[in-house]
């Protein structure tokens, strides 16, 4: 009986790819499907990836439903100078015949958390929020009903890398990661400030290439592509791998370093819009309503994800 049954709500996406394939592998996490949203490239795209990396894992009846193209009240804004045109360092890796499962994202998480024991499924959103809000406002006892929402997003202390002070999947939908932060669900935000700490390394990269196995040529020359931008950018030594940090919390939560803090989403000023404002002093604010994952045992997370990406 596997430990976590999750939904991955998703914009694949490179460091998206890399968390799905550690979720499949791991045998404490029953992948209950996919839904896929607009962020890193347009949900078209981010659909045809998410059945192209089920596939290629060799896990092809895991659905993949399409969710919303475009955020709640802003307009759409991508990310293909990260991840590549195709939002997979342009590796035109197979997608399966035939269509995508037709029910939308939004409607199935509601109905796969209703056909479920409260308390049993955990989302585990890795891009903009703006599924997991339109089934917030469609279903209002989902929050109460799943067993929490770790996702990836925000920023406390270390700037944003799409705002000065705000993160991709923060800033592409703040108005639905606002309604996500004032739900009342059971929330875990792993944000900047613990993935910058998750830096990879051309060792690491080139360890997981010589699996020698399809899914790690294709992870390691993901990766390759991907980590140019923010060691540039940011003058690292690696690129952070972001999204994989929600999946390896869930599997080691020792892992990281937690602290409940108020968090609310700023989503009024054009400057400051989508920062994940904490107080992290918990004097300014209501009781707190999220879990802030702020460190990782870095070594711990590469170590899992390796061990894990051997058994595709
Ligand atoms: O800011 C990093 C996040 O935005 C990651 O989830 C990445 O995949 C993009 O969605
Ligand atoms: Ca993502």
């Amino acid at each position: 009986m596997p430990d976590h049954a999750i939904i991955i709500d998703t914009d694949p996406g490179i460091d998206d790819a890399v968390a799905i394939f550690t979720a499949l592998a791991s045998p404490e996490i029953e992948v209950l499907g996919l839904t896929t949203v607009g962020g890193n490239v347009p949900v078209a795209q981010t659909t045809r990836n998410g059945r192209a990396i089920v596939a290629l894992a060799g896990r092809h009846a895991v659905p993949v439903l399409q969710g919303c193209g475009r955020p709640l009240i802003l307009d759409p804004q991508t990310a293909e100078t990260v991840h590549g045109s195709d939002g997979l360092a342009d590796l035109d890796l197979a997608v399966p015949d035939g269509p995508a499962a037709a029910a939308h994202a939004v409607d199935w998480i509601v109905e796969t958390v209703a056909g479920r024991p409260a308390g049993s499924v955990t989302l585990c959103a890795l891009g903009p929020l703006t599924n997991v809000a339109a089934a917030l406002v469609r279903a209002p006892d989902l929050a109460e009903r799943l067993a929490g929402i770790v996702l990836m997003g925000g920023s406390v202390f270390v700037g944003g890398n799409t705002t000065a002070v705000a993160e991709f999947n923060m800033a592409v939908d703040p108005h639905a990661a606002d309604i996500v932060f004032r739900s009342g669900a059971a929330l875990t935000m792993v944000p900047l400030d613990c993935t910058h700490k998750a830096l990879m390394t051309n060792r690491w990269i080139e360890q997981i290439d010589r699996l020698g196995t399809p899914v790690g040529h294709a992870v390691a020359a993901m990766l390759r592509f991907y980590q140019r931008f923010d060691m540039e950018r940011y003058a690292f030594a690696g690129g952070p791998l972001h999204d994989p940090n929600v999946i390896a919390y869930l599997l080691k939560p020792d892992l990281y370093a937690v602290r409940r803090c108020h968090v609310a989403v700023e989503i009024t000023s054009p400057l400051t819009r989508g920062m994940t404002v904490t107080d992290w002093w918990g004097r300014f604010a209501g009781a707190p309503n999220c879990g802030v994952v702020h460190d990782v045992d870095a070594d711990g997370f590469f170590d899992l994800i390796a061990q894990r990406l051997a058994d595709l």
